[in-house]
């Protein structure tokens, strides 16, 4: 079996960066390059100050100090990466498409291409391409049509392997994963492709959870992983919705029906809402699939699960503005946590944006704190909503980095990440700066009822009534 000693990944985002730092620390006999036409985020990588690194993952600064510059290398050389590696992993962003056919659902393979074609051109021996980003089941048909008419006589094998980590959990989802998933063609040069890269991940993952399949199965498979996900959570939030007209409590029915072993007690925690760069863009990737071979029931049953969760984020910022006496004009409400669950520093598509967004168009002043997140981002992601101008965002929306700033004079608080420190802070003297009454809606479940009243506050948490 071909043992593979140099690695390229293509992309050094929150999937490359992470997944081939671990790839080094287990494999030090590979060399592993992770490239990147991003010369800033390339830059960000390679910054002696750790704290620097582009992207905040828990333990994942410790690794990078141990193997960068030893057998992990970043680089803004695309081309080099590629022609000295014998396997490629394709790790670029597969955003929703904004244009054209498909618009709005179907996945924009841009960069897939590109990097197909960028692979075509540069290579001069045979190669191991793997598909690291999420793609349509298919996609690696068209890879192969791009990478098999170079008209160079190279050969390659296309494998695929999604990956499943979760941010905030990485490092530790990659430690010890579930299972590995590995694709690729039912012949001898595919099952060869299939061993060489089951041999890399073998090294620190027992054999039985390498799974290996048809490429086609493992494709699917990765949208279908997050499709039954996100669908947990939109489950369980159409249920928080019943639980505050009924005063059922939702905490209560997870864990009742959790405990039942073939439903199983995670996914079932009732939020304001998913965000994230995957879920709602990997289920309108597979509503888009269904409806292509005309399989309408199919595209609308999953259609459901992001209506579900718009419905969510609609409902926490209504509640708001009705409970504040049906106005939040010139109001000043405090928004703990941006980034679209804890331990992130990404906030694509947190449900934050969307809140802050409804309550900016009632003429509400929000003031955002964040432990993780940079006042840029904030701003360009309201700004990329294109619902007002830059200039009226600005306006409008505050970025602070102290919580006491934030909560001072405020009419309402509202939780928008599970961060841990905002179970640490000292809700009372909070309390004593807020405006009277004083709100606090919280859409993590993260604060204690009973506490937050016996303060003083008018609490309302999801999943429950008042
Ligand atoms: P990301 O945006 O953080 O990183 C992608 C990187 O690819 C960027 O730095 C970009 O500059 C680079 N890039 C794009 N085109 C390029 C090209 N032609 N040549 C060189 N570099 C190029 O994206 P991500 O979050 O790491 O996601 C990557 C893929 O992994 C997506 O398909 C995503 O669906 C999938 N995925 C993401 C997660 C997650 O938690 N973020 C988890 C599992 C799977
Ligand atoms: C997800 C998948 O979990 C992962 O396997 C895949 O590789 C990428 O997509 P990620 O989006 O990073 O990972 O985080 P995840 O923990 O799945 O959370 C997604 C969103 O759902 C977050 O906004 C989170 O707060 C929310 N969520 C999750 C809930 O609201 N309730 C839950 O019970 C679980």
């Amino acid at each position: 079996m071909k043992k593979i000693t140099k690695i390229c990944c293509i992309g050094a985002g929150y999937v490359g960066g992470p997944t081939m730092s671990v790839i080094a620390l287990k494999c030090p006999e590979i060399q592993v390059t992770v490239v990147d036409l991003n010369e800033k985020r390339i830059a960000q990588w390679n910054d002696e100050d750790l704290d620097k690194l582009p992207i905040y993952e828990p333990g994942l600064k410790e690794i990078v100090a141990q193997t960068r510059g030893k057998n992990l290398f970043f680089s803004s050389d695309v081309d080099k990466g590629i022609d000295e590696a014998e396997m490629i992993f394709i790790s670029v962003n597969t955003p929703t498409k904004t244009y054209g056919k498909g618009k709005g659902q179907a996945a924009d393979l841009k960069n897939i291409e590109l990097c197909a074609r960028n692979i075509a051109r540069v290579a001069k021996e045979d190669k191991i391409v793997v598909e690291k980003s999420t793609l349509p089941v298919r996609t690696a048909e068209a890879l192969k049509s791009i990478l098999d008419n170079t008209g160079k006589g190279v050969k390659f094998e296309i494998l695929s392997n999604p990956e499943f980590l979760a941010e905030g959990t990485a490092i530790e989802d990659l430690l010890n994963a579930d299972r590995v998933l590995i694709g690729g063609d039912e012949t001898a040069a595919g099952q060869a492709a299939k061993d060489a890269l089951s041999w890399v991940y073998e090294h620190w993952i027992p054999k039985d959870r390498v799974l290996q399949t048809n490429v086609w199965s493992s494709e699917l498979s990765k949208l279908v992983a997050n499709a039954f996900l996100a669908q947990r959570v939109s489950s369980i939030n159409s249920i928080s919705a019943l639980c505050e007209k009924t005063d059922a409590n939702v905490a209560e029915v997870s864990r009742a029906i959790g405990f039942d072993s073939r439903i199983g007690s995670k996914f079932l925690n009732s939020s304001v809402g998913f965000g994230g760069s995957c879920f709602q863009k990997d289920i309108l990737n597979l509503v888009y699939i269904a409806k292509s071979f005309g399989l309408t029931e199919v595209a609308d049953y999953w259609e459901q699960v992001i209506i579900m969760n718009d419905y969510q984020k609609r409902r926490f910022a209504d509640n708001i503005v009705s409970t504040l006496y049906n106005t939040v004009s010139g109001k000043k409400i405090a928004f703990y946590g941006w980034a679209f669950k804890k331990d992130t520093n990404d906030t694509r598509e947190s449900a934050a944006i969307y809140i802050a967004d409804a309550l900016l168009d009632e003429m509400a002043q929000v003031v955002v704190y964040d432990p993780k997140v940079k006042e840029e981002t904030i701003y360009n992601d309201l700004d990329y909503l294109g619902t007002r101008s830059p200039e009226e965002n600005r306006r409008l929306l505050k970025v602070v980095s102290d919580p006491m700033e934030a909560a001072e004079q405020s009419h309402a608080i509202a939780i928008l990440t599970e961060w841990d420190e905002f179970k640490t802070y000292d809700w009372q003297k909070i309390h004593e700066i807020m405006l009277k009454p004083a709100f606090v809606f919280d859409g993590r479940r993260i604060l204690e009822n009973e506490k937050m009243e016996k303060l003083g506050f008018k609490f309302y948490k999801i999943g429950q009534s008042h």
